[in-house]
């Protein structure tokens, strides 16, 4: 018995620190295999709500993040992307301006706190019952509208382009005529532009339909019937608001392709419009959303002012003075593979300077209309001076640039630059801007509901 207690003593001494270690280690490691984030309870809800919509076969997203099996292998990518924050895409400057949105897609600070975790401690899969169902997304074959206004009440269709394989991207404008689809001047409710499904949605990077038309007594308007880009397909007016069309006219197809390493044949890209009802007439008339970048023409900052040299950065500033009031719906900067930045501020009449948006990470291959919320939607007195500011970055720090030793001018090819802003705008009346200035302030001062 004493050799045995001995023998049990000296045991214990042996394995003891090893026992202790693992007394110490044993809640904690399992508190830590509890509440460390897995995928199937903790990023896939994330990445089903967030990302799925592009990155799924049909989707315009490069890969399917649908299983763990196709997300393993791009954890660490997608770790980097989610905490630059260039993935989903929406690249507002988060420290300055406006920062409530109709379609914020952006991850919350959470959110990506919960991906970083997850793919520092080796991306572990968790419990395979805990996954929640995937959601339903289109494979770009739909108008996305329809799912809040039901089908089109005309689609028109540019006339077929062959788009090769391998090729520079190509930029291509033609017209058509408009002729026997209203029968009377009619408000527009909301456009959305696509290429067909399947290889024609691939394909169209983006692309704008213009619509000039007359009545028979000679009025003339004149606007966008489809305005579409990546990671935008078209506008919804607010409600109340409209854009006037005749019914004889010409559409100004202007459509811009990146080739997809193979050929698209006859491809005709497709412009949907809904109407208001007939004899609606809205409160607000719109002309869609319009140029607005500098005062040197449409096209905003011209070839003369344009001149990147090798390795440098370089910004530009185009000022537009507001000769009526205005409420700014929507902003979206648009700039080629050298832009890098863009911003819109206001000058008050009365002098005082206002951030409204600025994007700090721009990309070309996106196009996004950042649609401000109805209750913060910049809302500027006539004589407002809009101040538009782009920087361009010709260096090699900026992972877009093809080649940062070029000289680089104005053009319309993706390596040559330009820039300009797309505005969501509507013209106000003066009692339409004091109405709606006293509204704010009264929804403003009201008391917050709830306890
Ligand atoms: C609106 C469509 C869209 C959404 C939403 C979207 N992506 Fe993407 N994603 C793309 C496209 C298109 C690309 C390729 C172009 C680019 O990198 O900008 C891309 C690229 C990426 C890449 C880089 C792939 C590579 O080759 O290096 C990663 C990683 C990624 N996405 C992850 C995500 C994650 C994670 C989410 C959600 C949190 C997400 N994406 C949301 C469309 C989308």
């Amino acid at each position: 018995m004493t050799k045995n207690t001995s023998l049990f003593w000296s045991g214990l001494l042996k394995v003891g620190p090893a026992l202790l270690l693992a007394f110490l280690l044993a809640p904690w490691s399992k508190l830590e295999a509890q509440s460390g984030p897995t995928f199937t309870a903790d990023v896939a809800p994330i990445l089903f709500e967030t990302c799925v919509s592009c990155h799924n076969p049909n989707g315009i997203g490069p890969m399917p993040l649908l299983s763990y099996d196709e997300v393993r292998p791009w954890a660490r990518r997608i770790s980097l992307k989610v905490q630059a924050r260039e993935m989903p895409p929406w690249h507002l400057d988060l420290t300055t301006g406006i920062q409530d949105y109709k379609n914020d897609i952006s991850l919350t600070d959470e959110q990506i706190a919960t991906i970083v975790t997850w793919v520092e401690s080796g991306s572990p899969e968790g419990d395979p019952a805990a996954l929640p169902p995937l959601p339903e997304f289109s494979d770009g074959s739909d108008w996305r509208m329809a799912e809040q206004l039901g089908p089109p009440d005309f689609v028109m269709k540019a006339p077929p382009y062959t788009i090769a394989a391998n090729a520079q991207d190509q930029w291509w404008v033609r017209n058509t005529t408009f002729e026997g689809v209203i029968d009377e001047p009619r408000y527009v409710r909301a456009t959305e532009l696509k290429g067909t499904y399947p290889l024609g949605v691939r394909v169209l990077h983006h692309g704008h339909a213009m619509l000039s038309s007359q009545s028979a007594d000679g009025q003339r308007a004149s606007g966008p019937i489809g305005r579409q880009g990546v990671g935008k397909a078209g506008d919804r007016f607010p409600d109340g608001t409209g854009m006037l069309i005749y019914p004889s006219g010409e559409i100004n197809w202007n459509l811009h392709y990146f080739p997809i390493d193979e050929e698209v044949r006859s491809e005709r890209a497709e412009a949907a419009v809904w109407l208001y009802p007939r004899g609606y007439e809205p409160e607000f008339a719109t002309r869609g959303e319009q140029f607005f970048a500098a005062d040197t023409g449409p096209g905003g900052l011209w070839a003369q002012d344009l001149l990147l040299p090798p390795n440098s950065i370089k910004s530009q500033q185009g000022v537009r003075v507001l000769n009526q009031p205005a409420l700014i719906t929507s902003f979206r900067p648009h700039m080629h593979m050298r832009g890098s930045a863009q911003s819109l501020e206001a000058v008050y009449p009365d002098g005082r300077r206002e951030m409204l948006a600025r994007v700090d990470k721009y990309n070309h291959v996106w196009q996004i209309a950042y649609e401000f919320e109805d209750g913060v939607a910049p809302l500027l007195p006539k004589g407002t001076s809009l101040v538009i500011t782009t920087t361009w970055d010709n260096t090699e720090d900026n992972p877009n640039n093809p080649d940062h030793r070029q000289w680089v001018v104005f053009g319309q090819r993706g390596v040559d630059e330009m820039s300009h802003t797309w505005l969501g705008i509507t013209y106000l009346s003066d009692d339409q801007f004091e109405h709606m200035v006293a509204e704010r302030r009264r929804s403003m001062s009201a008391p917050k509901a709830g306890p």
